[in-house]
This record gives C-alpha cells, structure tokens and sequence, in this order.
C-alpha cells in the first residue's frame, strides 16, 4: 500500500537528487565546446588597447604588467604564477580555455565579471596575455 508517508520520503529522496554537489561543480573541468572556442572578434589597436587597460586594472596585481607573472599580490597570496614571457608557459591550453578561465576564474584567481569586461573583451585578453611572449 502507498502511504502518504512514503510519497513524501519519495518526494525528499527526489529532490535531493536535483541538488549540485559543490565540490563537483567546482573541480568541473572546462567543457570541450568551450575549449574549442575561436575568438568571433577581430582585434583592433583600439580594442586591444582597451583590454590591456582592464588588464592593467585587474589582471596585472598578480600576473604582472608585462605578464611575468610577478605581480605584488603574489607573495602576499603565496600564489603559484606561470611566466607568460616564456613562449611555452601557454602551450597546452586553446584560446577557448584561456577565455573560460578568464570569464570564470579559477583556484585563487578570481572570475571577471560580465560588468567589468564585455566578451570582447575578455577575447582581447587572451591575445593580449599570448602577446607577452612575443619580442
Ligand atoms: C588574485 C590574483 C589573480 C588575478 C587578479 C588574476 N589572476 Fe589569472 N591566474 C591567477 C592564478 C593563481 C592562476 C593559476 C590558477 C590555477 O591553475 O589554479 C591564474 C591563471 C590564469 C590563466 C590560465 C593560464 C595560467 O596561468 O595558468 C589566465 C589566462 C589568466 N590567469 C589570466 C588572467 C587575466 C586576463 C586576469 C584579469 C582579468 C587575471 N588572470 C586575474 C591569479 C590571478
């Protein structure tokens, strides 16, 4: 016989179900549709002068000016910084991971909000950051 009592435990068993586990969605890994991303934007000097703008404001604390990685967050931080000067620090990621990381942080880095960089933005960055190695 199907009891009420039954039907709500069924029902809070249920919903349960529907409910993220937080370390799972964290530790996500970055979808492959996101990875194989391509920038839809063609940059500009202006655009890019923009980027690196937002860059100087909220990027260089930590990854540095010139992208070495030794910005004056990251002792205080005791972060762990790649050297974007060294043209192999961004070999194994795609611009579409760059941009994911970005738009949305990671570890201790934070995420760029939607009203501080515009996507085109935030694409400019990653050609920007990928420009730091180059003479
Ligand atoms: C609070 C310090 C901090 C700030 C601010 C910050 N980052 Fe980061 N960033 C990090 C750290 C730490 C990592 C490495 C994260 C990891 O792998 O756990 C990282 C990773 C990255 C990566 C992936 C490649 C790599 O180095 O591992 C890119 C690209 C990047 N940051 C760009 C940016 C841009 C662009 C901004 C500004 C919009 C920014 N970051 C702001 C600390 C920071």
């Amino acid at each position: 016989m199907v009891t009420p009592f039954f039907c709500w435990t069924l029902f809070l068993f249920l919903v349960s179900l529907q409910q993220p586990t937080p370390a799972l969605t964290q530790a996500a890994p970055i979808q492959a549709d996101a990875a194989r991303q391509v920038n839809p934007f063609k940059p500009t000097p202006e655009s890019l002068a923009h980027a690196k703008k937002i860059y100087g404001y909220d990027c260089a604390l930590c990854h540095g000016e010139n992208g070495n990685g030794k910005g004056d967050a990251v002792a205080d931080m005791k972060l762990k910084m790649k050297d974007y000067t060294d043209p192999t620090a961004l070999e194994g990621l795609t611009d579409g991971e760059l941009f994911y990381i970005i738009r949305h942080g990671k570890g201790l880095m934070p995420a760029e909000e939607e009203a501080r960089a515009k996507p085109e933005d935030v694409w400019n960055m990653v050609v920007l950051v990928r420009s730091f190695s180059k003479k």
